[in-house]
């Protein structure tokens, strides 16, 4: 079915900051704001977080931006954020952003509006596939795909070429989530280009970003009419895959599709319907690893960069792992150093920078700024996670002791915040961990990590972050000897507080 969108062509649901926050006049915007263009002095189309980012430094923890007629909300402010992450008063909003994917993820799980029964259907169903018992069963398959990398990566290093890093985590996250989800293979690493399906997603994730920026959908059409075709091209690729699932034995093996075809929900025993499951199949291709994959080439870069903190996760790779060739799946939750690395990299660029937060009801946010019931706002989470009063005065340094237990327990609630907020957090967030803690540990033993020399690090905008035309050069390290010992001498990184509520959030979120 397609969208409904408002008469200026905005997805139904949007609510403009003039009508949703009634003193609007409070809140700092960019100076020298030009008439129908409004602040668009000194932004780029192609950097609207990094251009976020530069005014949010000018202009405080809560600042408003006007682009062609829309006006829109940015918080960042610790307490601001904190006060957003009240469940209470607060839920997801489906800004414009996530709106967008609407025509291609309908009420899946990631793009559904939260009246939406689907939801809750989806959430209960789907939720176990992300606790620990289905995370132990997708492992060995993490680790097959891993190696796939790595045996590419031996050719290169062999031949003395440099890899292209988010290119080949793309590839990575990409097999891992259809191998995980839907036991299939898109053979991306035996291609010479990239499979159809990704550049087909690829098409609709810039397309939805695109739509943000411009003044009328009108001025894409030529866009739109490709966008189409993107989403037909998408839609044939999963209803194959079901149908050939369906087809198949009939053996679940504990993907995710078998679980979307067979489970039922636990109390009510009301199933997802063919066309739900289709929208979930895509919503987990593209959510399950565009951000991954951002976060995985994020923490290369910081690696190479920073030898001294490479060596050290290193040591702990060859110390918990030994010389075993197929770490265990309770081996890479002991790398608890290879995981502040990840922590680190997901705060300095968090590779979904932004969620979207409603008011339930008429509030006042923060006790400083009315709210009326709708009204939202786009949480800047990487500003957020550079904010000098809780990160210190070097908050722009790369820095994984920042994730030690005693400085997590000394900062404030809510003030890391990658993986969203609330009952909509990400469900994969357990599954990205692992997988990106498995695959920096694999690399960090095989490989000395070189950057290429004059490389400075820009970053990619599309929906998600990523580092653009990161390279690397590697060198091949000798087998590791065995370990001493496998004893893990540091405790974990968690917040200590946290308590499980369902298979994959958190109570403390
Ligand atoms: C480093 C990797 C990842 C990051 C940074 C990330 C970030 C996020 C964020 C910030 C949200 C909340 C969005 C919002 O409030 O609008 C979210 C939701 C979601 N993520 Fe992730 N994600 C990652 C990996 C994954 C993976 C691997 C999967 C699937 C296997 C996944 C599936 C989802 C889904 C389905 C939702 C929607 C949940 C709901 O609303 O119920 N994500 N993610």
């Amino acid at each position: 079915m397609a969208e409904t969108t408002t008469a200026a062509g905005l997805p139904s649901g949007f609510r403009g900051a003039e009508q949703g926050w009634p003193e609007l006049h409070r809140i700092p915007h960019p100076p020298h704001r030009l008439p129908l263009l409004g602040d668009v002095l000194g932004a780029s189309r192609h950097t609207p977080l990094q251009d976020s980012l530069k005014f949010a430094r000018r202009l405080g923890p809560i600042f408003r931006r006007r682009a062609f007629g829309r006006e829109f909300v940015f918080v960042w402010g610790p307490e601001l954020v904190a006060d957003l992450a009240d469940e209470t008063r607060f839920a997801k909003h489906v800004g414009l952003g996530v709106a967008n994917l609407r025509p291609v993820a309908g009420d899946g799980l990631f793009t559904a509006y939260n009246h939406e029964p689907n939801w809750q259907l989806a959430h209960d169903v789907l939720a176990p596939g992300f606790g620990r018992e289905a995370m132990e069963t997708y492992h060995p398959m993490m680790l097959d795909v891993a190696e796939r990398l790595t045996r590419h990566w031996d050719r290169a290093s062999a031949a003395g070429r440099p890899v292209d890093v988010p290119g080949d985590m793309t590839k990575l996250t990409l097999e891992t989530i259809a191998r995980t989800g839907f036991g299939h293979d898109f053979g991306s690493f035996e291609r010479s280009r990239r499979h159809p399906f990704v550049t087909a997603m690829v098409g609709t994730l810039t397309y939805a970003q695109r739509l943000n920026t411009v003044p009328s959908p009108l001025l894409l059409r030529g866009a739109a009419r490709r966008n189409e075709a993107d989403i037909a091209h998408l839609n044939r690729t999963v209803d194959e895959l079901i149908r050939a699932r369906r087809t198949a034995s009939g053996d679940g093996r504990g993907h995710l599709l078998d679980r979307m075809l067979d489970t039922a929900h636990p109390e009510t025993g009301e199933r997802l319907s063919p066309q739900n499951v289709r929208r979930q199949v895509i919503t987990f291709l593209v959510a399950g690893h565009e951000t991954t994959s951002g976060a995985l080439s994020f923490a290369l870069h910081h690696l190479s960069r920073h030898p001294d903190v490479a060596a050290r996760a290193r040591a702990e790779v060859d110390r918990v792992w030994g010389d075993t060739p197929s770490p265990g799946y309770d081996q890479v939750a002991r790398l608890r150093y290879v995981r502040r690395v990840l922590d680190e990299s997901l705060r300095l660029w968090p590779t979904a920078p932004a969620y979207a937060r409603e008011a339930r009801e008429d509030t006042m946010l923060a006790g400083d700024h009315p709210m009326r019931r709708g009204a939202w706002t786009l949480v800047l989470t990487a500003m957020l996670h550079r904010d000098p009063g809780v990160w210190g005065p070097d908050a722009e340094r790369f820095d994984p002791d920042r994730f030690e237990p005693r400085a997590v327990r000394s900062r404030p609630p809510h003030t890391f915040k990658p993986f969203g907020t609330g009952a909509r957090a990400c469900i994969g967030r357990q599954f990205a961990l692992h997988e990106a803690t498995l695959v920096l540990g694999l690399l960090l033993r095989r490989y000395e990590l070189v950057p290429e020399p004059g490389y400075r690090l820009r970053v990619t905008e599309r929906l998600t972050l990523m580092p653009e035309g990161l390279r690397l050069h590697l060198a091949r390290r000798r087998v590791p000897a065995p370990a001493l010992s496998s004893t893990p001498t540091e405790s974990a990184g968690e917040d200590p507080a946290s308590e499980l509520r369902c298979p994959v959030h958190r109570a403390g979120e």
